[in-house]
């Protein structure tokens, strides 16, 4: 079913859509003008063909290209009159589909495409080898930009006034022409073009957790999008959308298959079914990548051990290396997770994550591969914190990893909570090539259920002062080469998506996607400005609803935290699956799996004392970030109790106690779920009915999920604190041993 479905089209319902969305939706009666006419306008549709009606079931993300509104549809309309793409090629080919069937949706006109450029507002698209492009006298420009960048200038060119858009590749080609869409789809002016483009990171990739049987590990968007039993054969022709929708973003690579890795997908069988989503994915700029197991060598061949110094191993490699190669020339590399959680490693064999990564990195070096080592290790050792394990295991190997192996590290040093500080790691390795790893699924988020714009979080962390190299050194300078000029930089993210039709599971989600590769692409980018992009790109160009709807964007991360976690709090997760709350929880095998291990709640206070008088993990910031953090007076009240240890009565900025700020925190969340879903209800007819409830029955669920979270910490935490809520907090809708004994996954 899910297979049939047409690839991307432009649809053409944007003219109706449009002169719904021009509609404001501040007032009543206006509400009132605007329903009858979008009744009127599905009345139209239905008329026009069922299609248009049921196609908004968010399959198109923000490739949507329905007509534009006016004035900006007739200036576009003057401005481009034909299309030129010399040349031939899978990716050329991509091109012409993209801006032909783009333009036509957003323009409701069809553009000849030809060879030479004939009438002025010609839009062409070109790579420094076609001739035409030696006589843009831009040449040196281009190749400036490296093998990805683009720019795009309006111009005199063979006697005609036109837009060019340029690049050193067609890859490049291809990115500055999503990025003229984007322009289109934006409603920016095009009149007089300046642009110049280029990545600042150089590995912009998605981590699928995705397993063999289909199965996605911390998916909540259905199923994995790579159907393997069909593979090489059969290529489902969503793979291209999906590939095209990472393209448009600048995503350059995808690692297949999950961390916790299946020893099968380096068998030959399984290369063969890589190479075809290799050659899928190729013509969009994307290359793959596989998670090994550090143990193949014994389960596919029965070598003895996989000891990475030993010399049968260290050839085993080498020739699966050259095997993976032989298929896919163009293979990224490997993305590993060794000696955490359970999988095997260099340590089982007492060797260093150096040397394993290193052994693993030599055998993909002659092929200019890399080998992204992920930071994620924590052995547990009596007494210690979780919190400083990596830091621990890991900075003392600075320096000593080869030239193409990259440190993944998780941009909080326990895992992807709602709130982190960020990773002390990042700007303590000066001589290692650190990438940061977020999580876009949501595990800890209300997995597809709770609309949590995640750009906020991300450029909390970005902007994050390590002080590495003084004042001013943020973890993106320490990422993108500012810092310590290291060759290769990246980013990765956890993938959200998945086969249910809208990708992500909610599609507010899409956002995160799409926040993902446009920070990857610009670190420095505003969570604003990429809200904005996808609001209009994806839901509506009214620009009242799409203020009200960035400010839902904005605010809802700091919602959620407030609702789950505040004030520090954090891991207060049910065991296993992580939906809804637990701080309770205490029956895990590892006592760093366990909820009652991070708040350490008692009648004293609430935290973890990561300080001085406590784990003292603090200490592996850097001066003056540690004594910020390390003092109770000076740590920012959002890492309180991350660091401290924290007496129910010690009085907060506010001058409200800490448990009643605990509280007001909790409810303060609440209160913005029901605020939200409030505004939606003023939202109806701003974007198509279907997406509309979709998203209302979401917000539904979220607020339902927020009272539990509310609810069951509070009345836990009360258990300890022994004082009552402050005023303005809601009483509990169950009692504490209703919350523990269900939860609320299976509410
Ligand atoms: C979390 C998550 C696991 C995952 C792990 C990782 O612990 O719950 O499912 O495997 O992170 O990042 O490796």
């Amino acid at each position: 079913m899910e297979r049939k479905r047409p690839r991307l089209q432009p649809l053409q319902p944007g003219r109706l859509r449009s002169s719904r969305t021009r509609l404001s939706f501040m007032t009543r009666s206006s509400i009132n003008r605007r329903l009858s006419l979008s009744f009127l306008s599905v009345a139209v549709c239905l008329l026009i063909g069922a299609t248009s009606v049921s196609a908004e079931d968010g399959y198109r993300l923000w490739l949507r290209y329905d007509q534009l509104p006016s004035p900006q549809l007739n200036d576009y309309r003057a401005r481009i009159s034909e299309l030129v793409i010399p040349g031939q090629s899978a990716t050329l080919e991509i091109i012409r589909s993209e801006l032909g069937n783009g333009l036509q949706g957003l323009l409701g006109k069809s553009l000849p495409v030809r060879e030479r450029i004939e009438n002025d507002g010609a839009l062409v698209v070109l790579s420094a080898n076609n001739p035409l492009a030696a006589r843009l006298k831009w040449k040196g420009e281009l190749s400036a930009l490296g093998p990805e960048g683009f720019q795009i200038k309006t111009r005199k060119l063979d006697g005609h006034l036109v837009n060019v858009i340029a690049a050193q590749t067609e890859i490049g080609a291809l990115h500055g022409s999503f990025y003229f869409l984007r322009l289109l789809q934006t409603l920016k002016p095009i009149a007089s073009l300046s642009v110049s483009e280029e990545p600042r990171l150089q590995l912009r990739l998605l981590d699928h957790w995705d397993n063999l049987d289909g199965t996605i590990e911390r998916g909540y968007a259905g199923r994995s999008l790579w159907n393997w039993s069909e593979l090489p054969a059969t290529i489902d022709p969503r793979l291209r959308d999906y590939a095209r929708a990472n393209a448009s973003v600048g995503i350059n690579g995808t690692v297949l298959n999950n961390v916790n890795a299946n020893a099968q997908i380096l068998t030959a069988e399984y290369l063969r079914k890589v190479a075809a989503l290799a050659n899928t994915f190729r013509p969009y700029g994307i290359r793959v990548y596989l998670s090994p197991r550090f143990s193949a060598p014994m389960e596919l061949s029965g070598l003895k051990t996989a000891d990475p110094l030993a010399p049968e191993v260290i050839s085993w490699w080498q020739k699966k290396a050259d095997e993976i190669y032989d298929l896919i020339p163009d293979f990224g590399g490997f993305l590993v997770k060794a000696n955490s959680e359970g999988q095997p490693g260099p340590r089982t064999y007492n060797r260093s994550h150096a040397e394993g990564a290193n052994m693993l990195a030599a055998a993909v070096a002659p092929h200019h591969g890399v080998v992204i080592w992920r930071a994620f290790v924590y052995d547990m050792k009596p007494g210690y914190d979780r919190a400083g394990a990596a830091d621990a295991e890991l900075q003392p190997f600075d320096g000593t990893f080869a030239p193409n192996v990259l440190l993944q590290v998780k941009n909080g040093p326990i895992d992807f909570q709602p709130r982190e500080p960020f990773h002390p790691l990042f700007g303590a390795m000066p001589r290692t090539q650190v990438i940061p790893e977020f999580q876009i699924t949501q595990e800890y988020l209300g997995w597809s259920n709770h609309l949590a714009f995640l750009a906020s979080m991300w450029r909390e962390f970005l902007d994050s002062d390590t002080f590495a190299k003084g004042s001013g050194s943020t973890v993106t300078k320490v990422i993108d080469g500012r810092l310590y000029h290291q060759k290769i930089t990246g980013m990765a993210g956890v993938a959200n998506t998945g086969t249910d039709r809208n990708w992500t599971g909610h599609h507010f989600l899409q956002a995160n996607w799409y926040a993902f590769g446009r920070l990857a692409w610009n670190p420095d980018l505003s969570s604003r400005q990429i809200a904005a992009e996808w609001i209009a790109m994806t839901l509506t160009r009214d620009a009242n609803a799409a203020q009200a709807i960035e400010r839902i964007m904005l605010d809802s991360h700091e919602a959620v935290v407030d609702y789950m976690t505040p004030l520090g709090l954090h891991h207060l997760f049910w065991g296993g699956h992580h939906y809804g709350p637990a701080p309770w929880w205490n029956k895990e095998k590892r006592d760093d799996w366990n909820p009652v291990y991070f708040h350490r709640a008692d009648a004293a206070g609430i935290g973890f004392d990561r300080s001085a008088t406590g784990s003292n993990t603090v200490a592996q910031y850097q001066a003056p970030v540690r004594e910020q953090f390390g003092r109770l007076h000076s740590c920012p009240e959002k890492f309180l109790l991350w660091f401290h240890h924290v007496p129910w009565d010690y009085r907060l900025h506010s001058g409200k106690t800490l448990w009643d700020e605990l509280g007001l925190h909790y409810e303060r969340g609440v209160d913005w779920v029901r605020a939200t879903r409030r505004q939606w209800d003023l939202l109806k007819g701003a974007i198509d009915d279907e997406r509309y409830e979709a998203i209302a029955q979401k917000l539904a669920i979220q607020e339902r999920d927020a009272i539990v979270w509310r609810d069951a910490c509070l009345l836990y935490f009360q258990t300890f604190a022994k004082r009552p809520l402050p005023a303005g907090v809601e009483k509990a809708a169950k009692s504490l041993d209703e919350y523990e004994a269900k939860s609320l996954l299976d509410q």
